[in-house]
């Protein structure tokens, strides 16, 4: 089984520190977070699945030990590794009294930078491993989603229940609604998470080329096949194999997946021996396979066969309630990305966002959030967002006007956001000023 790398969060305000630190753990094979300050540490620490926390304790702002003794409180089992230039009994206490399960007195040597990662890493044991994916949020939050809608939190029952055994998983919903990230969550919050998760999608692999990435082949099967290859089946051994865009997998292919699944056993391309494979399948799509059943370009026995477990994940306009949380998370990523602080939005832009109908779902949330950081200083405002969401019809809830009333309306409202300019409004209604006079009468 393939061992995942164990997530490293390296704190310190020293560039040139954190550089060497991470490219020593690296050469040990360990997967490493930077932070350059304590606020940055704990967005990581609330997002990510960490192993163990080594920080520094001088740094401005806020110091290491306040970070150790906010982790003690919050990831009790994270061990922290504290990195301190100041030996001294006192200080040696200090830093034991915060919570921290080890120091190393700086300068010191890779050798003794592996022996107290080592260390630390050992004393832990992760049986708490699915509870501490779970985020402190507003929310409830598996890995990285969040949300605090009802449909969310169905999502994140069904989770619960599949993520401790092999039972196959659909994941239904539109494009840019989340997923992925449910399949990496389902993976990584459950028993499995040290063995592979390995993401297929089945639309961007050329149909002739799928069967042997799926499943393998042997030297000389075809022209080309040089050597023997294992194939995603194989990669995914004990863990999770996410077979994206299902719908798209031709019908040669789907014969043998349904074989694989069923059977649990698979051939590579050209060799006649059956190896047995231990794997969960995850698939998504975002198309309507009982429409593609009918028309026989998918087969019935296949969508039954993954349909064990189904999850449908609703567009982001049927669960506007996730808007501020998803919003909030966004700001704070991309702030600290390309602004290197914490960043705000101000609440008639927010009001607007969950006007919106997105398309394009989670996707399009965070591509306009990303965007918008870029574009304003501090605090995104209403002139930040992009015009065809300032101008958007606010459909009332309850309450439906005649056309004539809600063009009406909608005209009085760009309008005034032109600052009664009429030229400008009706150039951007693009219609004339004269219809315009009238649509306003
Ligand atoms: N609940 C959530 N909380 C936070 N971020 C989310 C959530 N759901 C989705 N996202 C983010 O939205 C983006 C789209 O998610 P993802 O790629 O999983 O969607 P998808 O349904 O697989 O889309 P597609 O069908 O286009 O492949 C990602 O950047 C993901 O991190
Ligand atoms: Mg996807």
């Amino acid at each position: 089984m393939a061992l995942r790398k164990e997530n490293i969060l390296l704190v310190d305000d020293d560039l040139d520190i954190l550089e060497l630190l991470q490219r020593h753990l690296q050469s040990m094979d360990y997967h490493i977070f930077k932070a350059v300050s304590v606020k940055q540490a704990l967005y990581i620490l609330k997002d990510t699945f960490i192993d163990l926390l080594i920080t520094d304790i001088q740094m401005p702002e806020v110091d290491g030990l306040q970070l150790v003794r906010f982790a003690d409180e919050h990831y009790p089992d994270i061990p922290k590794l504290v990195i301190t230039g100041y030996p001294s009994v006192n200080g040696a206490l200090e830093v034991f009294k915060s919570g921290a399960t080890d120091y190393l007195t700086k300068p010191f040597t890779k050798d003794e930078l592996k022996q107290a990662v080592d260390k630390s890493l050992k004393g832990k044991i992760r049986k708490d491993a699915p509870k501490a994916l779970t985020i402190p949020h507003k929310g409830k939050g598996y890995a990285e989603m969040i949300g605090s809608s009802p449909a969310f939190q169905k999502i994140t029952d069904i989770i619960d229940r599949v993520k401790d055994n092999k039972a196959t998983v659909l994941i239904k919903g539109e494009s840019g609604t989340g997923k992925e990230l449910v399949a990496r969550a389902i993976h990584y919050s459950g028993t499995f998470s040290r063995a592979s998760f390995i993401p297929v999608n089945c639309g961007a692999i050329p149909e002739n080329l799928l069967e042997a990435e799926l499943f393998g082949y042997i030297k000389g099967a075809f022209t080309g096949a040089n050597e023997n290859r294992n194939g995603f089946f194989q990669a995914a051994e004990g863990g999770t194999l996410f077979l994206d865009e299902i719908g798209t997998a031709p019908l040669s292919v789907q014969t043998k997946l349904l074989r694989a699944i069923q059977e649990k056993e698979i051939t590579k391309i050209g060799s006649r021996k059956v190896e047995k494979v231990d794997i969960r399948i995850i698939a998504a799509t975002n198309s309507n396979l009982q429409e593609a059943i009918a028309q026989n370009e998918f087969r019935e026995d296949l969508y039954y066969r993954l349909t064990v477990v189904e999850i449908n994940v609703p567009p982001l306009r049927d669960r506007k309630q996730d808007i501020p949380l998803l919003v909030e998370k966004f700001v704070q990523k991309y702030g600290i990305e390309y602004k290197d602080r914490l960043m705000g939005i101000s609440p008639d832009a927010l009001q607007i966002l969950q006007r919106y109908h997105w398309p394009g779902n989670i996707r399009e949330l965070e591509n306009l959030i990303q965007r918008a950081v870029i574009m304003s200083d501090g605090i995104i405002k209403v002139k930040d967002l992009p015009d065809h969401l300032k101008f958007q019809i606010d459909f009332p809830d309850t309450e439906f006007l005649p056309l004539k009333e809600m063009e009406k309306e909608y005209a009085k409202k760009v309008l005034a956001h032109v600052d009664g300019n009429k030229t400008k409004a009706a150039e951007i209604l693009q219609i004339d000023r004269k219809t315009l006079r009238e649509k306003l009468k």
